[in-house]
């Protein structure tokens, strides 16, 4: 069915299901963030970033960019997958609310981060950044057309937070001074933001189903976990969290569903053996990630090298892959999908790869249960 006359139909309940309406994010005005401390938790201790915070970048990069980013959504659409994209603001502008103040917003490009698709619902979740707290308004012709075009749609929005100075905790910054540091306190599970109200981007949530896993680390907090657990009455949500990751945000570089009963693990961010368990009681596979092909990110980028296996599948059969990334590719292709190569590097800093820079609104299928054997107390 050609894009123009499908009816606008919002549900979505995992990673894999056949993939027929999404939102890819834009480049344009995208901003390199202020140092504000969620921000100063997570950028790079050796970046570039640190020196250029609160500036523009170059209008160079970003039509880069946005090269690849439209070329993503043509791969798509003629794959008869309908695209929108969303309304960027001019994030040069200094934000306040009556609490706090940053020097300018940050960027549209991923909007993984911020809409939370569960069925026909789609949550702007609160996030943990100052800079992106006015991240939904980019979003927000989307999803009053989405309203008005499906009379089943649920359209939500979790308590913003106020992110006073009480919801980061005081000296993280100099105990957290070098990556040993930082490995230490995610052992821990001390990050950076307190448990003073609910905190969470979307894109810490893996979707499987009945039951939804949630990153508890940098940008969600227990208490954001516990909100989403109460607003999914009918899903059981896990809290999951990744010990070896120095800056663990956003759980798609991290732990990727593939299809029913596989997954892939960052092999440096490997899942506690305990987490693991609901995985092999319900006969699925937890793999290892392919190596990145990359030493380092590409310049001013605040991801890692593992953006290779942040991977949208457009169905159980077939999966979008950074194109530079042959070692992701092998390994999709040897465990048995249809690989399509996206060239993908030049939008990385602008706020992750292809699945960061994609939102769900409609995958064909239902919620189905596929952790029926669960594990008391995860
Ligand atoms: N959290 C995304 C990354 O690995 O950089």
């Amino acid at each position: 069915m050609g894009e123009e006359k499908q009816k606008t139909i919002v549900n979505s309940w995992n990673e894999w299901d056949p993939l027929k309406h999404i939102i890819v994010g834009k480049a344009d005005n995208c901003m390199i963030p202020p140092l504000e401390p969620a921000v100063d938790a997570k950028v790079p201790l050796d970046s570039e970033m640190r020196r250029l915070a609160g500036t523009r970048r170059s209008q160079e990069s970003v039509d880069r960019a946005n090269t690849q980013l439209d070329n993503f959504c043509d791969t798509l659409r003629k794959r008869g997958i309908r695209v929108d994209r969303p309304a960027p603001l001019d994030f040069s502008q200094p934000v306040q609310t009556p609490d706090w103040k940053v020097e300018c917003m940050f960027t549209c490009m991923p909007p993984r981060d911020i809409l939370l698709t569960v069925g026909n619902e789609i949550l702007e979740a609160t996030m943990s950044y100052r800079c992106r707290w006015f991240d939904y308004l980019c979003y927000r012709d989307l999803l009053n057309k989405y309203f008005e075009e499906d009379p089943n749609m649920k359209w939500e929005a979790a308590p913003k937070p106020r992110l006073t100075d009480a919801t980061y905790k005081p000296g993280y910054k100099e105990r957290s001074r070098t990556e040993e540091d930082k490995l230490r306190l995610v052992a821990a599970k001390d990050f950076i933001t307190t448990e003073v109200e609910p905190l969470f981007d979307a894109a810490e949530v893996m979707r499987c189903g009945k039951d939804l896993f949630v990153q508890h680390g940098m940008t969600a907090n227990l208490k954001g976990i516990e909100w989403i657990r109460r607003h999914f009455p009918n899903h059981r949500v896990h809290a999951v969290n990744f010990p070896g990751d120095p800056y663990p945000i956003h759980i798609d570089a991290t732990l990727v569903p593939l299809r029913p009963g596989l997954a892939m693990n960052n092999p440096y961010r490997a899942l506690p053996e305990e987490q693991r368990q609901i995985f092999y009681k319900n006969d699925w596979e937890i793999v290892d990630a392919a190596k990145p092909a990359h030493d380092e990110p590409p310049p001013l980028c605040y991801s890692s090298v593992w953006l290779s296996m942040n991977v949208l599948i457009i169905d159980p059969r077939t999966v979008c892959v950074e194109a530079s990334e042959v070692y992701q590719q092998e390994q999709l292709d040897k465990l048995g999908f249809e690989v399509i190569p996206v060239p993908f590097r030049d939008a990385y800093p602008f706020g992750g790869g292809l699945h960061c820079a994609t939102a769900d609104v409609y995958r064909e299928g239902k919620c189905e249960d596929y952790f029926p054997k669960q594990i008391e107390g995860f």
